[in-house]
């Protein structure tokens, strides 16, 4: 299977989001993610149910929503009733980590783990096998735009390795300054899911980059 493309609409025009939505429905992205901040687990808040209710209207790809909020459990039938197709929670903001992901496969979502920088991928050796997802934040969680931790690599081989053992059906997702430099390495290193926000809407042409992004093969060939 090649690896996917999930563009963050965090990086999108806000005055323009239908043009981008629709922009990314006719690319060759497969997931849009959906970066949910609450100002208390990160330093920022992002945008809420209205934003995400209206947003559903533009496009039929899947929504990857990633929580970067406090008790997330409080919230999840809600991100469901405004369009969630997968739901991924942060390892760090859930002491029964258990209990949100039944709650998330429950509502018929997909469920995904977060782990933050400096959580070690061995901590979720006892629910991966219960997982969908498991998501390598490859910044500290808060802002688009950042500059990639270069730990990440070794993180992708532990989490590759603990999913041959227990899930080889796990989706692996990294999450912050993807771009069209290091996907190759990204996707060397065992990772299948890319989320790219800066890299797509700070690009000239934004399809062309998602297209780059998910075949970068071809770019090495031009
Ligand atoms: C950061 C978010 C990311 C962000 C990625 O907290 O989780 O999804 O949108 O942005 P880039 O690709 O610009 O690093
Ligand atoms: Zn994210």
């Amino acid at each position: 299977m090649n690896h996917l493309i999930a563009p963050s609409i965090l990086a999108a025009d806000f005055a323009n989001l239908q043009r981008d939505l629709e922009m990314l429905d006719k690319s060759e992205a497969d997931w849009i993610h959906v970066d949910i901040m609450d100002g208390m687990f990160v330093p920022n808040i992002s945008f809420g149910f209205p934003v995400m209710s209206a947003a559903r209207k533009y496009t039929s790809k899947p929504f990857d929503v990633h929580l970067m909020i406090v008790e997330p459990d409080r919230y999840l039938k809600a991100f469901k009733d405004a369009g969630a197709d997968r739901i991924t929670v942060h390892y760090e903001a859930c002491p029964h980590l258990h209990r949100t992901v039944q709650a998330i496969k429950e509502l018929g979502c997909k469920a995904g783990v977060a782990l933050n920088p400096h959580t070690p991928v061995t901590l979720l050796q006892d629910i991966i096998a219960d997982l969908d997802l498991v998501l390598i934040m490859s910044v500290n969680p808060g802002f688009g735009g950042q500059k990639f931790i270069e730990n990440t690599y070794k993180k992708l081989n532990d989490i590759k390795e603990l999913s041959l053992q227990k899930n080889p059906n796990l989706m692996i997702e990294v999450d912050g300054g993807v771009d069209q430099h290091n996907i190759t390495k990204l996707v060397d290193a065992g990772a299948n899911v890319f989320v790219a926000g800066s890299a797509v809407f700070s690009s000239a042409n934004p399809p062309a980059t998602i297209s780059n992004l998910k075949y970068p093969e071809k770019l090495l060939q031009s």
